[in-house]
This record gives structure tokens, sequence and C-alpha cells, in this order.
């Protein structure tokens, strides 16, 4: 009974304090009516891909796009005539022939009017130097000022890694994942940072299903069509298979990004480990080590592989990788085989946590010795959750709340993950670190990298 009492007032002063909270953009509201969302993903040296949602009814969209924020010299797309949304009201709007390492700005029109407006960077062609920020969980639309924090660091892109909401939804039913969309899209600071950045997205677990979910998950076809509908995403491997795993890989300058789906195909976790045991399944397991095998041209791979890697703090637990073992061990036999153990790096969410570890503890391989050193990990959570740590150890420790605030599940926590990476054509330093809500650094959250052609070293 206290429980709830304190949850409560929790809960109240919550909705205070968000409820006199400034939204960082202020939108028109006949503009919000008309366009209520747009976002902008899938970013490459000269395309990308543009989702808005208009008002149902309305028939045609067209997106004006220009280097300048004035729109005087815009760009159409499609180039002749104009979009139509689908029955929901989404209209998709791809982007090509654009110039590499420019900024554009585009804005959705209809009926004329140009109504919501974002903005977009294209990669360079070679070495790129950037910054992203990286995070996964938020309470379902959550508008807290940590997302204004993140859009003024103004990140090349926002990797999210996955609890875009915690709906938890159990049903085969594409409206309530349409909804949930609906919910975070709507929320003044999350929108106008998804307008101010491109995002790129991969669900975990409470976005995919219900807590722990996995491929037997009942909303599965209505989770995978909706991220389709909504999310501009990179081209998704293995078409075929329609409604399949949602992995994407691109890359920016040197470094290749490989973002792979630890939910829509992963066995239950009770089933007894061993060579028939998958979280990835069979088939996008095969694109990783194909994706593993075509990276050696790249200075680094960034491997979003969003649950705990490192569990050996916690044998026997179902935490991340850990009922996972075989295919884990697979996978590290693979890295180590194509040379990349020192030139990857693990970003991940989940654990609602920041953490760091430097690569002492990440070494699954086969052969691996006692004390071998891998490749960093870096967890950069929750944006707006309860704190709870996952896995280890983390040569750099944690970050996350303890104590009585935690015990009583009262007080959300608010973090994220930024990596700030430079290249000079010869030299790529990268530094990773751990972030407040007002964009500190978390004491000790801090990770240097240096990669040149004989690859990377953690530099103290
Ligand atoms: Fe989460």
């Amino acid at each position: 009974m206290a429980k709830r009492t304190i949850r409560s007032l929790g809960f109240l002063f919550q909705v205070a304090v968000l409820s006199s909270a400034l939204p960082i953009t202020l939108t028109k509201g006949a503009d919000r009516a008309t366009v209520s969302w747009v976002w902008s993903g899938a970013v490459t040296t000269d395309s990308a891909v543009v989702k808005a949602r208009v008002q149902p009814g309305i028939k045609t969209a067209r997106l004006l796009v220009d280097t300048a924020a004035s729109f005087k010299n815009s760009v159409r797309f499609p180039p002749s005539g104009y979009s139509e949304p689908d029955p929901d009201g989404v209209a998709t709007f791809r982007l090509s022939n654009l110039n590499p390492d420019t900024v554009y700005h585009y804005s959705v029109e209809v009926e004329g009017e140009r109504r919501l407006t974002g903005k977009l960077h294209t990669f360079a062609e070679g070495p790129m130097s950037f910054r992203i920020a990286f995070a996964s969980c938020a309470t379902t639309g959550s508008n807290h000022e940590i997302f204004s924090t993140i859009q003024d660091l103004n990140p090349l892109f926002f990797l999210h890694m996955g609890d875009f909401h915690y709906e938890n939804i159990s049903k085969n039913d594409p409206a309530l994942f349409q909804d949930a969309f609906e919910k975070v899209l709507h929320s003044q600071r999350q929108s106008s940072l998804y307008r101010s950045a491109p995002i790129v997205y991969i669900w975990d677990d409470h976005d995919y299903g219900p807590n722990d979910s996995d491929r037997t998950a009942a909303g599965k076809p209505a989770a995978s069509k909706v991220y389709r509908q909504y999310v501009p995403h990179y081209p998704l491997s293995r078409a075929r298979n329609k409604l399949g795993t949602i992995q994407q890989a691109f890359t920016v300058g040197r470094v290749r990004f490989v973002l792979t789906d630890g939910r829509s195909e992963r066995d239950p976790t009770d089933d007894p480990d061993g060579p028939n045991k998958s979280m990835l399944g069979e088939e996008q397991r095969n694109w990783l080590f194909e994706e593993l095998a075509s990276t050696r041209d790249y200075s680094l791979v960034v491997w979003v592989n969003v649950v705990p890697w490192i569990t050996k703090s916690q044998p026997g637990s179902d935490i991340g990788w850990e009922p996972f073992g075989y295919e884990r061990r697979l996978i590290a036999d693979r890295i180590k085989r194509n040379g990349l153990v020192n030139r990857m790096l693990i970003l991940s969410g989940d654990g609602h946590m920041v953490a760091i570890d430097d690569g002492s503890n990440s070494d699954y391989s086969s052969d691996g010795k006692a004390g071998e050193q891998a490749f960093p990990v870096v967890h950069g959570a929750p944006l707006d959750r309860f704190p709870r740590v996952k896995g280890g150890p983390y040569s750099h420790g944690v970050a996350a709340r303890r104590g009585v605030s935690r015990l009583f599940g009262i007080v959300k926590e608010q973090q994220f993950g930024f990596m700030e990476l430079t290249d000079n054509g010869q030299v790529i330093t990268v530094e990773l670190s751990g972030r407040n809500a007002e964009g500190e650094l978390l004491k000790g959250m801090l990770l240097r990298m240096r990669c040149d052609s004989e690859g990377c070293t953690v530099v103290n």
C-alpha cells in the first residue's frame, strides 16, 4: 500500500514536471493538424528516406528539399508529381541525387503549403568525422528534456537501440503498434529531435512485443509490418522473407555500422543452449557472418548488438547473451577469424545503465585465454526509465542510480551514449562517453580509441 502511494506521488510529480515543460520547437497548430509528424533515415552519401503522416483524406503530398532553410531553390520529391499517402496517411519520400557531406532541409508540402520541416546531413565520400548519440529505453511518449539535450548536440544521426515505447503489445493488431508510434512521435521534444537529425532504429523487447519477447510473440507480424510502414530504415536484407528480421548495415566514412535484430527470430530463453538455439535466427546469423567477412576494408566496425554481450558476472542467468552461449561463441570465433577483434566495437542498450568495457571482459572465443583482450562494449541507457544493471563485469564500471530510489521504482533515470569520431584520413580517434540529461559526462564513463592501418587500440 505504502509502495503504491509512493508510486502514485512519483507519477503525479512526473505529470507536473512534464506538463510544465515547454516544447523545444513550437509548431503551429494548423501544421500539426495537417502533418502530424515527419522524420528521416536511411541516409547515405547521396540518398535518404523521409516519412511523414498526413491528415486522413489528404490524397497527395510532396517533399521540398533545399540546402537553405528558406526553400527558395528547393527540389521536389518525388521529382515529378506527388506522393500518395497510404490508407493510414503515411507518406514515404525517397530522396536521391543528393550531394555528399551536405546539410539538407526538408519540408512536407500539402495543399500548397509547407508544413513540418526537418533536416539531415548526407554522409561524406571517403573519410568523415562525425558525432552520433546512441541510447535505448524511454517511457511511451516521454517528453523529457534529455531529447532536447541530444538535439542540441547536433548528432549526425540518433541511434535508437530499442524500447522506443513500453506498450508491451501482445496482440497481432497493427493499430496497436501504430498507436504506439503515434504516441512517441507526438511528443514535442522527441519529434523535434527526430526532425533535427535522422533516426537509425532497431527494436528490442518492449517495442516489438511484451517483456523479454521472442519469435513466438503473437504480435510479430503486426510489429514487422508497422516498423516497415512508419520507420525510415535502411534496406532490409532477405527481402524475399517479407516480414523477416530487421537487421541493417550502412557505412559512414570509413566506419561500417551493422545492426542486428535480437528479438523477432529469437528462440525462447528457456530452450536448452546448443547448436539449435539462436538469438538471431540462422538466416540473420549467416547475414551477420557475411557482413563480418566483407568488412575488411573498413577501419572500424560498430556492431549494434542491443542486449548485453558480457555476462560473466551472472553465469547461468537469463541476462543478454548468457542463455545463448553457444551462438555467442560462434560469433566471437567468426569475429576473430576475420581479424576484426581490434577493429570492432559493440554498442548496446537493454540494461538501463551506462556501462563501458575496454575489451577486458568481452572475449568469448573458443581459444580465448584468461584475460585476453577483445573489443570495447558500451551501453547507453536509459533515456527515461527506471535504472537496472545487467551483465558485466565492465572495466570502467556502471552508471545507474541505486539505493532507495531504485528500490521503490519511483525515480527514473535519464542517460545516453555519445560517440565522437575524428578521421584525418590516416588516423581515426573515437571518444565514447556516457552523458546525463544535461549532456554532462557521467563520472568515469569515457573511453578513447585510436585506429590506424594496424587496427584500433584503447587509449587511456
Ligand atoms: Fe528497456
